[in-house]
């Protein structure tokens, strides 16, 4: 971000009057913990999924660490987790001093590799070594497909390998409100829909943003319960009601859960975002494929590509820049896009880069080859509603001018 005009943030949100109006009457109204507003905002994510249940909490990694929590994740179990993602999607299953166990992605979409997630799978039932996976190790739980960038995963195989080995499914669906996928019979069905507990992100800069926040989604209850009352402090199921003339003082603590519940002031912005995701999405659609051509055909420079059967929800877009054909390498090209007035991002340094999980798991950056060649090349350009016609002009202009230095 920056307060310099001419400079295009990597991200803005797009905040409207309705946003600003349910805000100020939430603040009016002397109510702005959990109530109204974000039960409300959770019936209207549910119907705009097509789901059951939907719980609302404070950002998306609640949700997925809660979302291990209702399936049961102990303490020395296996979660299958791709390399190429945010912190998050792993150190929730660290909370549970389970092993996140990494898997390199596909070269075109940069989602996990399910070949390769199935080979591990295979190797560990044998009990073969796997990278990263200690000698003691409890069973493989479940396995987090994340949808990079907005393109749906390979759900239809994760699902198999769900069968297969007996996994629970929780889907990093940070990226994806909404973005679809065709199942096996042909039918496009939403991302997250194919998992046990699928998980959205609300953060500033998501496609739909409530400032921080998050959704649990699933159609079971019984998990959708269980989340409910470890995001209040793992006491009785309608606490948030204890201060309402329908409520009643008394609860009682079932366990010790967390303190992750959605607030109405930040509902009071989701519920209106919600309205909008549509309309965002047609924005960031066309924004993308203004990216995609008038950026083809540069040398050395790879634009991400939306496969026949998925629709893709464009929160992010990804270039690749190879270093042996275009003299300024990612770096500089980042540095050079800056000297434009041009804010870009990185998506991601993958997991097994970093101090933490070197340190911890003992990878190397060949462990995942295909993880480690992306982040050396990709750029992230400013993709949001609101971007207009000059800007975009700006950007396309920058990429084709420093690729031909
Ligand atoms: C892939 C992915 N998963 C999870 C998260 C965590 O989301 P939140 O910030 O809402 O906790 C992010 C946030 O950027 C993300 O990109």
């Amino acid at each position: 971000m920056s307060g310099n005009d001419s400079f295009i943030s990597f991200f803005r949100p797009s905040i409207g009057k309705e946003e600003i109006r349910e805000v100020t009457e939430c603040l009016e109204s002397g109510w702005l913990t959990t109530g109204k507003r974000s039960k409300q905002f959770e019936t209207d994510f549910a119907s705009y999924m097509g789901a059951k249940y939907a719980v609302a909490m404070n950002s998306c990694t609640a949700a997925l660490h809660l979302a291990l929590e209702a399936v049961g994740l102990k303490e020395n179990e296996i979660v299958l987790v791709p390399a190429m993602t945010f912190a998050a999607t792993a150190e929730v299953v660290r909370y549970f001093n389970a092993i996140p166990v990494l898997v390199d992605c596909n070269e075109d979409d940069f989602c996990m590799n399910m070949q390769d997630a199935a080979e591990i799978l295979r190797r560990i039932k044998k009990g073969k070594k796997v990278k990263g996976l200690p000698e003691k190790h409890g069973r493989a739980r479940a396995i987090i497909p994340v949808h990079f960038g907005g393109q749906v995963a390979d759900v239809i195989e994760a699902r198999k390998l769900c069968g297969e080995y007996d996994l629970k499914m929780v889907e990093d669906c940070a990226h994806c409100c909404p973005a679809y996928y065709k199942d096996e019979k042909g039918d496009w069905q939403m991302a997250g829909r194919s998992a046990d507990i699928a998980c959205f992100s609300f953060y500033a800069n998501k496609t739909i943003t409530t400032g921080e926040g998050g959704m649990a989604l699933t159609d079971n209850e019984k998990w959708a319960d269980r989340m409910r009352v470890m995001c209040l402090h793992g006491i009785s199921k309608d606490a948030w009601k204890r201060f309402t003339k329908a409520g009643s003082w008394y609860y009682e603590i079932t366990a010790p859960g967390f303190k992750y519940n959605m607030p109405d002031t930040a509902a009071s912005i989701g519920i209106h975002q919600l309205k909008k995701a549509d309309r965002f999405w047609e924005e960031r659609k066309k924004i993308s494929a203004t990216f995609s051509e008038r950026l083809s055909g540069i040398p050395g420079i790879t634009l991400p590509v939306e496969k026949a059967d998925r629709k893709h929800s464009w929160h992010l877009y990804p270039i690749r820049i190879d270093g042996k054909t275009v003299k300024t390498g990612r770096n500089e090209f980042i540095e050079k896009m800056k000297e434009y007035e041009i804010g870009t991002s990185v998506h991601y340094m993958p997991l097994h880069m970093h101090p933490y999980y070197k340190k911890n798991y003992g990878f190397k950056e060949k462990d995942f080859p295909t993880a480690s060649k992306i982040f050396e090349q990709t750029m992230s350009l400013p993709l949001y509603p609101g971007l207009t016609e000059g800007e975009i002009n700006r950007i396309c202009e920058a990429v084709r001018k420093i690729a031909a230095l």
